[in-house]
């Protein structure tokens, strides 16, 4: 490098970090994202804007809003009932990360979601009381659709957790931060070009600030990012506690002064403001200087494709104002929390190893799962229904890389690079496999048999997903000694038909049941999507403008389908 270049690039950061000295004197509040509760929550995604900066306002996409989503609540026990609506130029997919639920359901990159079509997934909640969240996940598309914004936080909510002295009021004391970074074109346009922002965004929010009361605060906290990792800590080093990972709460409180979060992982943690003076501040920061190789934002290049500002470097991730207690304060730490029986190795009747990859060099993106990209007609691996199975992944080339899967919630056993911390000993769904590393967990894959929608595993690095560093399973088989219940379907009616709101099916058999409908306007886009309908409560089609429409049937046992015609009125 010439000394000419060197005294350019110097000038450049001092002209930036004096810009954002003055730029850092001014914060701006923290958005909370509503919430939705019950059992019928309505999702509708669209393209729009957002007023990130001076200037032009940046085209972004929102689900119900103009950045991120809605907050969805739910209850443990309850069946929810999702009713996601793409108003989006373009296709998707909605995905319900860390729920356990039916893989047609689950909004894998197989359930793709045209635009202008309503997509109706259900399924009866049975995780625990912890942060989820749901995000695109169309193949090759999901970093430019979680770029755009869309994606939200999910928190469930059960009688366990409910019981427990912790701060549970949304938006005072309990609060969601979803961490990204972003960059903007000199028009002020979101871009996708580079894997790192340069700016950072807390719920969406650039310098995000919040008044937090003077007690302990619950801080659910997830990384949404497309690449970064980070090493949270607070601006004095004060301890925290981390009680939750992604599954649910851990058996006690874990105190730390730092945690990692990679892409997709969440902690839930309480942190103290009750020794705070009314109108002290502290920040919130990512520890990013300094990291081991291969820790995703470790690099120590500020532009090109892995460069950015925040590499390498120590930032604020919020800035919070202490403010008065609140009635009800929580003034201290449970010593316990919830008790869980984890599943260890003894328990695993099937072993599998996955090794990350070099793929294609040339590429741009060469990581693969055992030397294949991801391929959407290719099953990887087949794993019988309630099997309990340890899985080992070993990652033996040159970049750490964030480990998620669907369908279940695991508990690591061993990492080849030393003991597993205290503060990842819960459920998890996502974990940090850092180069030269073997990790080792073990889960039990219950309840929801289907040979034809696989679940996917995956970095969550989304850039890496989308270069292929994915595969997909399926959970098959009928449990022994319980008898196929499927059955092939001979004919059915619609009725009434014409309709105007209800459409409603009979089929010849009483006891058979589709496994999903697709309903297609007369020149063959789809319009509404329902995996597993629950046909008692009939076919809602509202929203269909008169005229004339074909209702897809596929069966349960041969997966044929059946087109029928009918007519809205
Ligand atoms: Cu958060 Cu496969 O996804
Ligand atoms: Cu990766």
């Amino acid at each position: 490098m010439t000394c000419l270049i060197m005294r350019k690039m110097l000038f450049t950061t001092l002209l930036l970090l004096s810009l954002s000295t003055v730029a850092s004197a001014q914060y701006n509040n923290l958005w909370i994202p509503d919430t939705i509760s019950g059992t019928t929550f309505n999702l509708n995604m669209r393209d729009t804007f957002v007023q990130f900066l001076t200037g032009n306002q940046t085209i972004t996409a929102g689900i119900n809003g103009a950045f991120w989503g809605p907050t969805l609540i739910f209850k443990k026990g309850d069946t929810v009932h999702m009713n996601v609506h793409n108003y989006l130029n373009d296709s998707t997919t909605l995905h319900w990360h860390g729920m356990h639920l039916p893989a047609v359901m689950d909004g894998g990159p197989h359930q793709v979601i045209p635009p202008g079509t309503i997509w109706q997934p259900y399924w009866c909640v049975t995780n625990n009381a912890s942060t989820f969240w749901y995000h695109p996940h169309l193949h090759k598309e999901t970093t430019m659709q979680i770029t755009s914004g869309l994606g939200g936080f999910i928190i469930v909510r059960d009688s366990v957790e409910a019981t427990l002295a912790l701060p549970r009021t949304y938006g005072v004391d309990d609060l969601p931060l979803v961490l990204t970074s972003r960059n903007f074109t000199a028009l002020n346009q979101l871009d996708t070009t580079r894997a790192y922002g340069d700016n950072m965004l807390t719920n969406g929010v650039l310098r995000a600030q919040v008044s937090l009361p003077k007690q302990y605060v619950r801080l659910r906290i997830l990384n949404a990012e497309v690449e970064r990792g980070y090493n949270l800590g607070f601006s004095d080093n004060r301890t925290f506690y981390v009680i939750g990972n992604d599954g649910g709460l851990l058996d006690a409180p874990v105190p730390v002064t730092r945690v990692k979060l990679l892409v997709g992982e969440r902690a839930e943690i309480l942190v103290n403001l009750g020794s705070d003076a009314v109108g002290d501040t502290v920040n919130l920061m990512a520890y990013n200087s300094g990291q081991e190789f291969g820790f995703p934002g470790s690099e120590p290049s500020s532009t090109g494709l892995f460069g950015s500002l925040l590499n390498n470097a120590n930032f604020n991730v919020l800035h919070i104002n202490v403010a008065a207690t609140t009635a009800g304060a929580i003034t201290t730490v449970p010593a316990s929390l919830v008790s869980n029986t984890y599943w260890t190795a003894a328990d695993a009747t099937v072993t599998r190893s996955l090794t990350v990859t070099d793929g294609n060099p040339g590429s741009g993106i060469p990581f693969h799962f055992d030397g294949t990209a991801f391929d959407l007609a290719t099953i990887n691996k087949t794993v019988g229904l309630n099997n309990i199975e340890e899985w080992t992944v070993t990652n033996s080339n040159v970049f750490g890389h964030s480990f998620h899967i669907h369908d279940i919630q695991f508990k690591i056993i061993s990492r080849s690079s030393g003991p597993v911390a205290s503060y990842e000993s819960g459920w998890k769904d996502t974990y940090y496999l850092h180069v030269n590393e073997s990790v080792s967990f073990v889960a039990k894959y219950s309840d929801y048999a289907d040979p034809v929608h696989p679940f996917m595993y995956h970095c969550h690095v989304t850039l890496h997903e989308d270069g292929g560093m994915m595969g997909q399973f399926v959970v098959d088989s009928i449990p022994t000694g319980i008898s196929n219940l499927e059955k092939e379907i001979s004919d059915y009616t619609i009725y009434p038909n014409p309709a105007t709101n209800r459409l409603y099916i009979s089929f010849s058999d009483p006891a058979m049941h589709a496994y999903y409908i697709r309903i297609t306007d007369a020149i063959g886009r789809t319009m509404y999507m329902l995996p597993g309908p629950q046909l008692t409560r009939g076919i809602d089609i509202s929203h269909l403008a008169p005229g004339s429409y074909f209702l897809q049937l596929m069966d349960d046992k041969t997966k044929n389908t059946i087109t029928k015609k009918f007519i809205k009125e």
